[in-house]
């Protein structure tokens, strides 16, 4: 299982794999669309398969995680993923690194609180808005949970 950062070749896959996870070749957090060709990513493989993914994007001192998915869980992909993206965030002299999820993501809100992210801010109703862009949106999330806000974690650096 190797870890790489992904490059202007992988752009096809990156956006086919959102499609087959996210239902869309595109990103949205806080009302901000965010495309495969403005991104930084890592991917995690084996024999050249894609079992995890991350995005991100810089601007300024800030470190934002658009997307971070694994195929495998509970085997240290999102973690690998998460370690990488926070020493890049340390190399580039970033103070903060923080990423949206949404109110329905249970495990996500778990997961990234256990690696020493804090909730900071709510957007309220912001998939409400959201789904007007990605119509394919379930109104029930993950848990049996509307799927109704944004929420941003922060790990201060
Ligand atoms: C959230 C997500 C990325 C976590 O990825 P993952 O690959 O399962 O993460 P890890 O395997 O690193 O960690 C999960 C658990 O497995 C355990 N684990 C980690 N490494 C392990 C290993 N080598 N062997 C066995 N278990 C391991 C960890 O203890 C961890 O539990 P913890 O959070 O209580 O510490 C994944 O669940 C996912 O893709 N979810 C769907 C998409 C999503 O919601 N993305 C986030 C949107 S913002």
């Amino acid at each position: 299982m190797d870890i790489r950062r992904l490059t202007h070749a992988d752009l096809p896959h990156l956006r086919q794999f959102w499609i087959e996870y996210w239902g869309a070749g595109f990103m949205v957090a806080h009302g901000e669309i965010y495309r495969p060709e403005q991104l930084s990513g890592f991917v995690v493989e084996a024999d050249d398969e894609w079992l995890g993914l991350l995005t991100f994007i810089i601007n300024g001192h800030e470190l934002e995680v658009t997307s971070l998915d694994s195929l495998r869980a509970g085997h240290g992909i999102g973690t690998k993923l998460m370690n990488k993206v926070i020493e890049e965030a340390r190399e580039k002299a970033c103070t903060r690194v923080f990423l949206i999820t949404t109110n329905d993501n249970l495990n996500a809100l778990g997961f990234y609180q256990r690696r020493g992210f804090e909730l900071v801010k709510i957007y309220r109703g912001a998939i409400n808005e959201t789904r007007k862009l990605k119509p394919n949106i379930p109104l029930i999330g993950e848990n049996s949970i509307p799927l109704r806000d944004e929420i941003e974690l922060e790990m201060i650096l």
